[in-house]
């Protein structure tokens, strides 16, 4: 860019909105294109072969009918804060009571050592039985579901192996190992009145607590740090477990790890930005579809695309400005962009003082205008794939109506991820138009009940049942 007066005002960025709209564009025979690849997947996961998805059985194999009751403590530790809650599930049908506490997960915890995790959350633990039930030596163990949002394999359904970190986590000597001993260990060591009755999923806690007060739902999903689904399948279906004998038509929810669709690269379309995300995180290879869609990886696409078109492009963005907040990796969150798409003013005065406030960056008219558009691509390409993934179960079970719950911060409060989404949904499935705008569609993707709390608390409800019952 030569030296003038308007050195720092960019002559025409339509070109490069075109690039991006290229690059982040999936239209209807693509999105058609990648369901009909992931309901394969899905079927392969299930299979002794497997494929990239994991489909993890659960051991959560039936829904609650509303008359649980007990009181429960939940842990959820999810990839953004630790939470601690007790439920009591009472007599009254589909009610419950709950307390809860937040906790920051401390950011250093996230790549550090295994034994600080398990003490900071025993600790957690403690707190709050000490805050809520006062002495704890008179204590009766207190049972816990635990959720354990990352890839695990289980066995039974209070282990988990844990496949592989996800969600920008790297703690040495956790992957390949069952997580629960050593939460056990550290639960005994602080002398904590717990005894863990499940490790679950975030997704098959949404859909088990979405079930509770909507027999329609079948699917459970997470749109939030990560992305994934969860949904109940019939032991039948699922040869990998054939060699338990179990009969055919036992319910057994499958988590998914969905985020992992597409490791291998065949259908979705990886823009130059998605490859630096892939090669930049902790796990090269892992969560290619996750990496599109869920809120860690959101403002983290944004940033680079500013920055590419900052360094690398004809027209320069932000010339001659030090940019050198906006190089900082990760530093921009999805509530960056949400901010950005929100912003109701013409001529995006919000968004420019945005830029001012947080990188020190003067954004001109035209790169507002950009800047606007990069944000509405990537929200809108995350909601229309996420819709993928939701199609894909539906077909491979052959739900034609049904309700889905979903839950995480893009789901909720992500501007328009939910009208995107639908809308993404309706031109795999060939819905017709309709004619009341205000009409339910067949499979609606609606908020869910809590999933990491009361749907922890029910599958441990549950899995005491089946306990006496005798049936584990
Ligand atoms: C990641 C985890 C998965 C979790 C999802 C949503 O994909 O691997 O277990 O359900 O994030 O939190």
């Amino acid at each position: 860019m030569e030296a003038g007066s308007f050195v720092d005002v960019p002559k025409d960025l339509l070109g490069e909105i075109e690039r991006l709209e290229k690059l982040f564009t999936i239209d209807t025979a693509k999105l058609k294109q990648i369901t009909e690849r992931f309901v394969g997947e899905l079927e392969k996961g299930l299979t002794n072969e497997g494929g990239s998805i994991p489909m993890n059985p659960t051991w959560v194999m039936s829904y609650p009918n509303g008359y649980e009751t007990g009181t429960f403590l939940a842990l959820d530790m999810g990839g953004t804060n630790l939470r601690v809650c007790q439920i009591t599930l009472t007599e009254q049908k589909s009610e419950f009571d709950i307390i809860q506490s937040k906790y920051r997960l401390p950011e250093e915890l996230k790549t550090g050592d295994a034994d600080e995790l398990w003490e900071y959350i025993a600790d957690c633990l403690m707190q709050f039985i000490e805050t809520h039930h006062g002495d704890t030596s008179k204590l009766d163990k207190l049972p816990l579901g635990f959720t354990f949002s990352y890839p695990a394999t289980q066995n039974y359904i209070d282990e988990g192996i844990l496949q592989r970190w996800t969600k920008g986590f790297d703690i040495p000597g956790v992957e390949g190992h069952n997580v629960v001993p050593m939460f056990e260990e550290a639960l005994a060591r602080r002398g904590v009145p717990i005894k863990l009755t499940a490790l679950i999923n975030d997704t098959t806690g949404t859909l088990i607590a979405s079930a509770y007060t909507d027999t329609k739902m079948k699917i459970g999903c997470i749109f939030g740090t990560g992305c994934n689904a969860a949904y109940m399948e019939d032991c039948g279906s699922i040869p990998k477990l054939a060699h338990l004998n179990l009969p055919p038509e036992t319910p057994m929810a499958i988590n998914c790890e969905w985020g992992a669709f597409d490791n291998e690269h065949v259908v979705l379309p990886q823009t130059p930005y998605d490859i630096i995300i892939d090669k930049d995180s902790p796990r090269p290879g892992q969560q290619a579809f996750e990496k599109m869609i869920a809120g860690l990886y959101l403002g983290e696409i944004f940033r680079l695309i500013m920055v590419d078109l900052h360094d690398n492009h004809e027209t320069h963005i932000f010339a001659n400005q030090d940019i050198s907040k906006l190089r900082k990796a990760y530093s921009l969150d999805s509530s960056f962009l949400s901010a950005i798409e929100e912003d109701p003013f013409e001529n995006l005065s919000e968004t420019a003082e945005l830029f001012q406030s947080k990188l020190d960056i003067r954004a001109n008219g035209p790169e507002l205008e950009l800047i606007r558009r990069a944000a509405e691509l990537i929200g809108t390409r995350a909601a229309r794939l996420s819709a993928c993934g939701v199609a894909a179960i539906s077909i491979k079970k052959g739900y034609e109506t049904c309700h889905v719950g979903a839950d995480g911060s893009v789901f909720n409060k992500y501007p328009h991820f939910k009208a995107r989404g639908a809308q993404g949904l309706r031109e795999i499935l060939d819905w017709p138009e309709k004619e009341d705008p205000k009409a339910d569609d067949p499979i609606e993707v609606l908020a869910a009940e809590d999933g990491s709390g009361v749907g922890a608390a029910l599958i441990a409800a549950l899995t005491l049942q089946r306990v006496q019952a005798g049936n584990m």
